[in-house]
């Protein structure tokens, strides 16, 4: 590779945080910036697998809980291969949900530890950012109700919740904690100012391995 690569940015939160809607701002952002950049979201629902995914979601059919979570993991595999061509030819790609959702939404159903939950992901492109959009519960409320897909319930989210603050405490990783309470347009400031900077720095650096 003899041109710059493209940074790996991931965009996290609890539901209705406002992750879909910065991401999109995101990728105009940089792209104002003259810095290619694309989106990509995980679930990735156009594949086989992520048609799976989606029923599940959607509750329309049941899955083993390993399972389900072994499958959002092969979700995210089977586009690593497009990913690191994407990076390699200077693409920045802002990623809707990562690895972090897989573990902390597993986690937080019963008889789940971190560890095992972390393992099958271990070794994906590890991002060179993780911003947190951090929503408060009763904030989050007040944005109006869950839908009806799995998972959207107060309760779970807590819990969710717990695990992502969990995981936010391991420094291998270049997490940034967002106020997603701020408007939209001062939450995408903080946001690009963020990844500016990460576009800068890891240009020249190698893509690591994610918890490797
Ligand atoms: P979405 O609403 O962003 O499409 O996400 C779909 C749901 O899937 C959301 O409730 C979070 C959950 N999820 C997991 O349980 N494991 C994962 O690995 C990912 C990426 C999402």
């Amino acid at each position: 590779m003899a041109g710059k690569r493209g940074a790996l940015i991931v965009l996290e939160g609890v539901d209705r945080a406002g992750k879909t809607t910065q991401c999109k701002k995101l990728v105009q952002a940089l792209q104002q910036n003259g810095r290619p950049a694309e989106m990509m979201r995980f679930p990735d629902r156009s594949t086989t697998i992520g048609q799976l995914i989606s029923s599940y979601l959607e509750k329309k059919s049941d899955l083993e809980d390993h399972t389900v979570h072994l499958l959002f993991s092969a979700n995210r595999w089977e586009l690593v291969p497009l990913m690191k061509k994407k990076l390699e030819q200077g693409i920045n790609l802002v990623v809707d949900r990562y690895a972090f959702s897989g573990v902390a939404f597993t986690s937080a159903k019963p008889g789940f530890c971190l560890d095992w939950c972390k393992n099958p992901d271990v070794g994906l492109p590890k991002p060179d950012l993780v911003m947190f959009l951090k929503l408060s519960p009763t904030e989050a409320s007040l944005r109006g109700q869950f839908g009806e897909e799995r998972y959207e319930t107060s309760v779970f989210q807590r819990a969710v919740q717990q695990k992502f603050e969990h995981l936010m405490k391991d420094a291998s990783v270049n997490w940034q904690v967002i106020d997603a309470s701020a408007s939209i347009e001062d939450v995408h400031e903080d946001i690009a100012t963020h990844s500016l900077n990460t576009v800068s720095t890891v240009e020249n650096q190698p893509l690591g391995e994610l918890w490797k």
